[in-house]
């Protein structure tokens, strides 16, 4: 039996979840893999309340440099944010210790400097992208022979849930958020989650893993889900579509396309059974072919689960899977280069000739309309929605700030949505 000694930095949601992991099944983890895994200390602000997690031989701190005194193997870090959690993961490298994270934000952010001192041997991240589903590992071993064709990916379980209870009960997004907020699927910020943040966190090291090429974070193009109204809901039901939070990854014409958005995608596309916080990955490959691994995208026991296995991985000194790229090969793709139908909705006064010059504006821009529905409504402004051919994306932003100058049309309430056949 070899002893593993762990600090955990962090006894928040995921912290509590990995606590209670260890202790409910080290004698499962003990038989598999011969590793006894020991949390020799934990650093918090305020122990109140979580007496019952901490172990009887634990040293529990909210000193720093106690923490970082203690015997530790492996440093866990489940503070969040990039201050702190980055002078924890810093003085654990510095001491040669395993480090294991789940903080997308400071890896996707500052990876570059971290990933460079860990210099791609001990830090480790599964839990990062996610949550509970293997996706990292994934990329890391099973599907490093083949060429990455595309990835497809729900990966925000916040965004994710609000949106299918949207779809299903006609709730509104202010409705449902606090709710994701108390099942502990929510970010500090939960601004992080709505406005797709966390997901282009996700996402960039993803694409990482995927293409071998750093991608900057601020270089992916990212829309949030907080315009989205249960009219674009209803709208997209009746043409076949649901709307779900994407994360999409691909290389076209040697430029790596990144992005983040709201996006409709057929009723028959894999990803649009993955339901509430669950999280869904689908990829396409050059030999295996398609996949998709789905699975808890947040909370708790989940993303705690997720992150014993990277101990786990650590313990076993597993400690070099394929590493984070620091150098990028592929520029990134700029929205001239992407082509993708497109959903527009305006709220406008019900007068005649607004459509003719929504059309005109569109066709000047190159961009032909599929189909164009208003409902009949007694209200003086209404919904009109719009669905087009596959155009390039520049030009339909560039129409787009002409159709928000139409006086009829209130430039606030201009929903644009990516859909995905
Ligand atoms: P929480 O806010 O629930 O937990 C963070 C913990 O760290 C809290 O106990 C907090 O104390 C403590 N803390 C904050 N600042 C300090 C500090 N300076 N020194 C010591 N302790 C501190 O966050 P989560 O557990 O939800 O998230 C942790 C990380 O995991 C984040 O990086 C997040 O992005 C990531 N993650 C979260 C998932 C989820 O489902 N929640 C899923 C996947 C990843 P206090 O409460 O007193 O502020
Ligand atoms: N806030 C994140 C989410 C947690 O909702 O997906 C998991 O990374």
């Amino acid at each position: 039996m070899k002893k593993v000694r762990i600090g955990l930095a962090g006894l928040g949601t995921v912290g509590s979840g990995v606590m209670r992991l260890i202790r409910a099944n080290s004698g499962v983890i003990e038989q598999k893999t011969g590793l006894q895994l020991e949390v020799s200390a934990i650093l918090d602000l305020d122990f109140s309340g979580k007496e019952a997690l901490i172990p009887p031989t634990c040293v529990a701190t909210t000193s720093m440099e106690e923490f970082e005194d203690t015997e530790q193997d492996i440093t866990v870090e489940l503070i969040g944010g990039t201050n702190v959690a980055r002078k924890v993961i810093e003085g654990a490298l510095a001491a040669g210790r395993g480090v294991v994270t789940a903080n997308k934000a400071l890896l996707a952010e500052q990876g570059q400097e971290l990933f460079s001192l860990a210099n791609g041997q001990k830090l480790r991240y599964e839990a990062a992208v996610a949550g509970a589903i293997p996706v990292v590992q994934s990329l890391q071993s099973s599907l490093t022979q083949n060429n990455i064709i595309k990835i497809d990916g729900i990966l925000n379980g916040t965004s994710n849930y609000i949106l299918t209870r949207m779809f299903e009960e006609r709730l509104s997004y202010e409705e449902i958020l606090p709710e994701a907020q108390r099942l502990g699927y929510a970010e500090a910020d939960a601004g992080f989650d709505v406005d797709g943040i966390d997901a282009a966190h996700k996402l960039a090291l993803l694409a990482n893993l995927a293409y071998s090429s750093y991608v900057p974070f601020a270089s992916i193009f990212v829309q949030g889900i907080r315009d989205i109204k249960v009219i674009d809901i209803e709208m997209a039901d009746r043409l076949g579509y649901m709307i779900k939070p994407l994360g999409i990854a691909k290389i076209v014409d040697g430029h790596i396309e990144v992005r983040v958005h709201p996006t409709m995608i057929p009723k028959s596309h894999p990803l649009s059974t993955i339901r509430l916080e669950n999280n869904g990955v689908f990829y396409d490959t050059d030999y295996s072919g398609e996949g998709s691994l789905t699975g808890k995208g947040a909370g708790s026991l989940p993303t705690g689960s997720a992150v014993v296995a990277d101990i786990i991985q650590l313990g076993l000194q597993n400690t070099n899977p394929l590493p984070f790229t620091t150098e990028q090969k592929y520029s990134i793709a700029e929205a001239q280069h992407i082509q993708s139908r497109f959903y527009l909705r305006v709220m406008t006064q019900d007068r005649p000739g607004v459509l003719a010059k929504i059309s005109g504006i569109l066709g000047d821009h190159d961009i032909s309309l599929a189909s164009v529905m208003q409902l009949e409504s007694n209200t003086e402004i209404v919904p009109l929605t719009m669905v087009s051919h596959k155009a390039n994306e520049q030009s339909m932003m560039d129409a787009l700030m002409q159709v928000k100058k139409i006086p009829e049309i209130s430039a606030e309430e201009v929903v644009l949505l990516h859909i995905e056949e």
